[in-house]
């Protein structure tokens, strides 16, 4: 009995020593975005903490540069890739080199596109914040009841990540009806994806197309009632634009975001955003690392949706992660109480 006793622990130490030893790449497509700070710390901390090692870089945004850097992670032994892409079809030929080393790949928040060496996905649903955005929207300014027309803006993310048109879709199903109904006018009659498409993400692109528009559209002092923006970089932006336009803070439009950035946080503070999207960045990576462990012990890999997202290879087996809808009445709560800012982040 002892005996068996002895090998059973020698083996569940054993296999413990196997994920231990084992060397995690985690790929992130740039600093510039608090967002990908975060995600990258926790990534690594919840590697750590679980016994893995971890290689993690930052590809500023450069495709070339991730692509040396997945291909780096693949020389030193990496097992496993998690990773961020910056343009989701570009990996094709580093994730083939992946998959003949038996390497597991995951593709973290943007689905990697064009390829069937990507394993797993783990995310948050990004229709859902394209939702959670319109419903603000709707109930902000009672579209249900109201008789009025507001003037509105359209922006959408960057045309190489998948999640952008998701997030796309996602506010505009439920806009659409108050756009048909009269109730919503996009001013500049520039509503399709791609015209409203900021390639990149950029603040300062999102910006200048917000001058433009407003050097266009509204020469007579007025601003518009309401700007769609998929994400925070791109509020910045817009706020940024709007503020140097002139627009005074009672009559900022609405403004919709994501991430809870501290900078837009600031702005929500200040008037100048009304509302982003919480995407729990700790809760992800512990998803991540749930996965991981699961597939180097020969487990099952927990997933919840095994429908939505097609890379036009593979539809990947994912696991949505749930976003959460924050302003300036439920901040406090939220980011603070929960210990993922300070008081003094948000001064
Ligand atoms: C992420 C967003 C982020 C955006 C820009 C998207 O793929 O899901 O959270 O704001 O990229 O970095």
């Amino acid at each position: 009995m002892k005996k068996i006793l002895a090998l059973v622990l020698a083996l569940i130490m054993c296999l413990g020593c196997v994920a231990m030893a084992e060397m995690v790449g985690v790929s992130m497509p740039t600093q510039d975005l608090q967002r990908w700070v975060q995600d990258g710390e926790n990534m690594q901390k919840e590697l750590e903490e679980n016994g893995y090692e971890v290689m993690l870089t930052y590809a500023a945004n450069n495709v070339a540069q991730q692509i040396a850097d997945i291909e780096n992670m693949i020389t030193k032994g990496c097992k496993v890739l998690v990773i961020a892409s910056i343009d989701g079809g570009s990996l094709g030929a580093v994730l083939k080199t992946a998959k003949e080393n038996d390497v597991m790949v995951v593709a973290y928040d943007r689905l990697l596109m064009d390829t069937d060496a990507v394993d797993f996905y783990a995310t948050f649903d990004n229709y859902k914040v394209g939702s959670i955005q319109a419903q603000f929207i709707i109930e902000k300014l009672e579209l249900e009841t109201t008789d009025k027309t507001y003037r509105m803006e359209v922006f959408a993310g960057s045309p190489d990540d998948n999640n952008a048109r998701f997030f796309y879709a996602g506010a505009m199903d439920l806009l659409k009806p108050y756009i048909e109904a009269g109730k919503l006018v996009v001013t500049s009659g520039q509503s399709d994806f791609e015209t409203c498409a900021i390639l990149g993400w950029g603040t300062p692109d999102a910006q200048t197309r917000m001058d433009n528009l407003l050097a266009a559209y509204y020469t007579d002092g007025t601003f518009p009632d309401l700007v769609l923006s998929p994400n925070d970089s791109l509020a910045m932006g817009i706020a940024n634009s709007l503020e140097q336009a002139g627009c005074p803070i009672e009559n900022f439009p609405v403004i919709t975001g994501q991430d809870c950035d501290k900078a837009n946080m600031k702005n929500i503070i200040a008037g100048k955003q009304s509302m982003s999207v919480f995407k729990d960045t700790r809760t992800l990576a512990a998803q991540v690392v749930e996965m991981v462990n699961a597939y180097l012990l020969g487990e099952e890999v927990p997933v919840n949706d095994v429908e939505t997202y097609d890379n036009n290879v593979k539809v990947v087996p994912s696991f949505l992660c749930d976003p959460v809808f924050a302003d300036i009445n439920n901040y406090v709560e939220l980011l603070l109480e929960s210990g993922y800012y300070t008081e003094d982040d948000l001064k």
